[in-house]
Formats: C-alpha cells, sequence, structure tokens
C-alpha cells in the first residue's frame, strides 16, 4: 500500500517533467528557432572511488577516503544561470550510492535520494543526472546513500551557479569545510563510524578541520581587493563558526539565495549551510578562522600579493532584490514535533507500523529521533501537500540537541513569533534550530514530487529525523 503510493507517483516523475521544467524556466529563446532555444548544456564526469588521501598534520600517513574523481573536495561544478547540468557518474565504490545536488530546487526524479526518487547506482554501474539550474548562488552536491558513512568519508563537492547581475568582484574563493574525526596517527577513525553515542548525541565530531581539503590554505590577492568568499559546511554534524579579520565583509546570500547585505564578522554555518561574503580587504592579511571552541583554528588566509597588481573591482554598494515572503492568510500548516535523542522526552515511538519504546528502537534498529511519533522512514508519506499551496512547517524542537533543518526541491522563508529571533532576511533550504526553539519554514510548493525534509546532521538523519513530503 505504501510502497503503491510511491511508485505511483514516481511513474508521474517522468522526463517529461524535465521538458517542462526547462520551458517554465524561461531558457528558451525568444528567437523561435528550436535548435537556438535550447539552454546550454555542460556536461561534468563524476566517478567516486576509494582514494588514499593525506589528513592530519602527518602528511605521509594517507587515509582511505571516498572521493569523486580522486580529489578532496570533489571537482568544482560551475555553470550559469539558466544552464542545464549533465553529470555522467560512473561508481567505482564497492557499494551503491547517488548523488543528492543540496539546494537545487530540482526535478524531482534527479534530486538523488537513494530509495526515494532513483534506484541506487551499483557498484560498476552508471547513471546520468541531467536537469536545469534556475537560481545562481552557492551549492553543493554530495552522496545521499547511506549519507552518513559516504559524506563522511568526503563524497561532496561544490557547485556554483553564476548569475547575470552576480557583484563585481577582484577574485571568487569558495571554502568548502569539514571536519574529520582522525586517530592517533593521523588516519581517518573509520572504527567510530555508526557509533551509537554520536547518533544519540551531536552526531559525529571531527578533531581535524580542513578548508578545500587543505588545513590553513592560503590565498593570493591584489592590494585592496574586493573577494566574494562561498563558504560551504560539508562537516555531518559540526557547527562552525567562522571570524574573519582583515577585511570589511558583508553577507550577501545564505543557502545560495540573496539576503539583505549586512556587515558580518561572525557566521554560523550549519552542517551544509553556505554563506557568501563580499570582503574589502583592508590589510594586507585577511584570516579566517575556526571560533566554536576554546582555541580559534586558522581556516584560511588571504594574502596580498603584488606581483597580481591592484584590484580593480569597485567597491559599489551592494544590493539585492528580495522575492517577497507570500501572505499567510490561506496556508497549509504543517506542525512537526522534534523529539529523541539522548536526554530527551521521547519514550517510544512508531516505526515500521509499531509502536516501540525508544530503548528498543536504538537497541534493534538504530533509530533515535521521531517527527510527531513517528520514527523517519522513506517509504512512508509525512504529509501530502497540493500543488501551489503556501506550506508552514512549523517545528518545534523538543529535544536537548540542536538541529540543521533541510528541505529538498525548495528554498523556505523563516518565520517566528518570537521577537528576540534572529531570522534570515532571504530564503534559506536549511535551518539551524536551537533546543526548544520554535519556527515556521514557509514555501511555496511549486516542484511537485516526493520530497525530503530532514536534519542535516547526518547520523541524525540516518537514526529517524526525516520525513518524505508530497507534492502533486
Ligand atoms: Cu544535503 Cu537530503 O541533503
Ligand atoms: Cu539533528
Amino acid at each position: 500500500m505504501k510502497t503503491s503510493v510511491r511508485d505511483g507517483m514516481l511513474a508521474r516523475m517522468n522526463r517529461r517533467n524535465f521538458l517542462k521544467t526547462i520551458a517554465a524556466s524561461g531558457a528558451l529563446a525568444a528567437t523561435g528557432s528550436p535548435v537556438a532555444s535550447l539552454a546550454a548544456t555542460k556536461t561534468f564526469r563524476l566517478i567516486p572511488a576509494k582514494t588514499g588521501f593525506a589528513l592530519g598534520q602527518n602528511n605521509a600517513a594517507q587515509s582511505d577516503l571516498w572521493l569523486y574523481n580522486n580529489t578532496c573536495p570533489g571537482p568544482l561544478l560551475r555553470l550559469p544561470q539558466g544552464a542545464i547540468l549533465r553529470a555522467d557518474v560512473t561508481n567505482k565504490l564497492d557499494v551503491a550510492t547517488t548523488i543528492h545536488w543540496h539546494g537545487i530546487r530540482n526535478i524531482n526524479e534527479m534530486d538523488g535520494v537513494s530509495g526515494l526518487t532513483q534506484a541506487p547506482i551499483e557498484p560498476g554501474e552508471s547513471f546520468t543526472y541531467e536537469f536545469p539550474v534556475n537560481d545562481s548562488g552557492t551549492y553543493w552536491y554530495h552522496a545521499h546513500n547511506m549519507s552518513w558513512e559516504q559524506v563522511e568519508r568526503g563524497l561532496y563537492g561544490p557547485l556554483i551557479i553564476d548569475g547575470n547581475d552576480d557583484p563585481v568582484v577582484d577574485h571568487d574563493i569558495c571554502l568548502m569545510l569539514d571536519d574529520w574525526r582522525l586517530d592517533n596517527n593521523d588516519l581517518f577513525h573509520a572504527a567510530s563510524l555508526g557509533s551509537l553515542h554520536d547518533w544519540s548525541h551531536g552526531g559525529r565530531l571531527g578533531n581535524w578541520l580542513t578548508v578545500n581539503g587543505k588545513s590553513d590554505p592560503e590565498f593570493q590577492v591584489k592590494a585592496g581587493a574586493r573577494v566574494r568568499i562561498r563558504l560551504i559546511n560539508a562537516a555531518n554534524a559540526r557547527i562552525l563558526r567562522l571570524r574573519l579579520t582583515g577585511a570589511d565583509a558583508h553577507l550577501i546570500a545564505t543557502d545560495g539565495a540573496p539576503c539583505t547585505p549586512e556587515p558580518m564578522q561572525h557566521v554560523t554555518l550549519a552542517p551544509a549551510q553556505r554563506a557568501d561574503l563580499i570582503c574589502d580587504m583592508t590589510h594586507d592579511v585577511a584570516t579566517l578562522e575556526e571560533v566554536s571552541g576554546r582555541t580559534a583554528y586558522a581556516a584560511g588566509h588571504f594574502v596580498k600579493h603584488p606581483a597580481l597588481g591592484a584590484a580593480s573591482a569597485p567597491k559599489t554598494s551592494l544590493e539585492t532584490r528580495l522575492p517577497a515572503i507570500p501572505s499567510l492568510a490561506a496556508i497549509r500548516r504543517i506542525p512537526i514535533h522534534m523529539q529523541g535523542g539522548a536526554m530527551g522526552n521521547l519514550s517510544s515511538a512508531r516505526f515500521d507500523g509499531t509502536e516501540m519504546s525508544l530503548r528498543d528502537l536504538a537497541r534493534k534498529h538504530k533509530k533515535l529521533w521521531a517527527f510527531n511519533g513517528n520514527v523517519g522512514d522513506n517509504s512512508r508519506i509525512f504529509a501530502e501537500i497540493k500543488k501551489g499551496s503556501v506550506v508552514s512547517l512549523d517545528i518545534y524542537n523538543d529535544t536537548a540537541w540542536p538541529h540543521a533543518m533541510h528541505l529538498h526541491g525548495h528554498h523556505f522563508w523563516v518565520v517566528s513569533d518570537d521577537p528576540t529571533a534572529e531570522l534570515p532576511s532571504g530564503q534559506r533550504d536549511t535551518w539551524l534550530m536551537q533546543p526548544q526553539e520554535r519556527a515556521s519554514l514557509v514555501f511555496i510548493s511549486d516542484n511537485p514530487g516526493l520530497w525530503l525534509f530532514h536534519c542535516h546532521m547526518l547520523e541524525h538523519a540516518a537514526s529517524g529525523m526525516g520525513a518524505v513530503l508530497a507534492i502533486d
């Protein structure tokens, strides 16, 4: 029964939707010529494979990572807004995998969610993703099968969509941050993958920070340069707090979407979140540090290099046009009570059709978290939503842990009754919920299909903090 709902929905997600989406995107030019009217396709080849890669201080020790095209992070995919991204993927791992295009308002069948929008790509098999990229901004791609292990082992990379009215800058630098758990020999700590303690607490945290696969990389910039810095948090569970000194920085986008430009010295980035900064160098060196812990970790340096000449990008003031939040008068409200985990109040929840004690859920099924008393399960539809509705996910984080809540296929506004809440001015696709926080994630259900809503602390997602929304 449950599966037939899903199969029925999936059957309708066929390639015709792809063509419709391209047509609706405005990618069809006004020339009238069907050949000239097709948006440009850019093709990439992605090969997930086991790769030896050195992490930690001891540069000789090679950890067994799983990477795209043997690089950490995977290759930068960069396209103009309105183009079509095609990715030919051949799985050279010895486990099945998929790729999710995080933050892209994708065609459902290209969303890359294993067991929901596609069958996993088996070892040795190939799969081609092809979809238009209509929103400019900073996105990323990552494995979406056993993500808690595959993303942790390095299956991720940056995805940048260039917009037509992006601010002019001297340098555009993308920084993908991750924390790795290394053992005493500076090797990836594989033995602790899947630790029940991590899953029931804050998720798997690491002890070694990398930025673009390196420790504290240096970037050479022109004197007085205007630099766009794109920050991506690729960690499984670490909430990064970043501080930039030596430059005047303005936040211009959150999760790829424009926001009201505001001066910014510190940025909090939950797992999967992105922040775009426009930074005007005020000193010879600007420094980025991760300051969530007791000691600050150097995360990158931007150093004036005379040979590059002088900066030329004008220091014009930053402006953005933000899409207006829809009227909340006729709204479909979906209350979501988040429960579970260590030190929480969940005593039992429904899983696979039966009510079970949290103890049994943890011991027998490694499930620890629930929405409205249901452990997340991709074969069960949590809410059916009419296409074109204004929807509000009214979330209450009734757990002892923060959670980075991510919605697939849509961007949302964050609304709260709490006058002290710091809300984003633009849209997002991932929102950090503090313990006991309440917030409404408001979106327009304009993208049909089966979409996940889950915590991006990937251990939490694996152990039940997720749900399927069906839009039709
Ligand atoms: Cu970035 Cu469902 O994930
Ligand atoms: Cu969580």
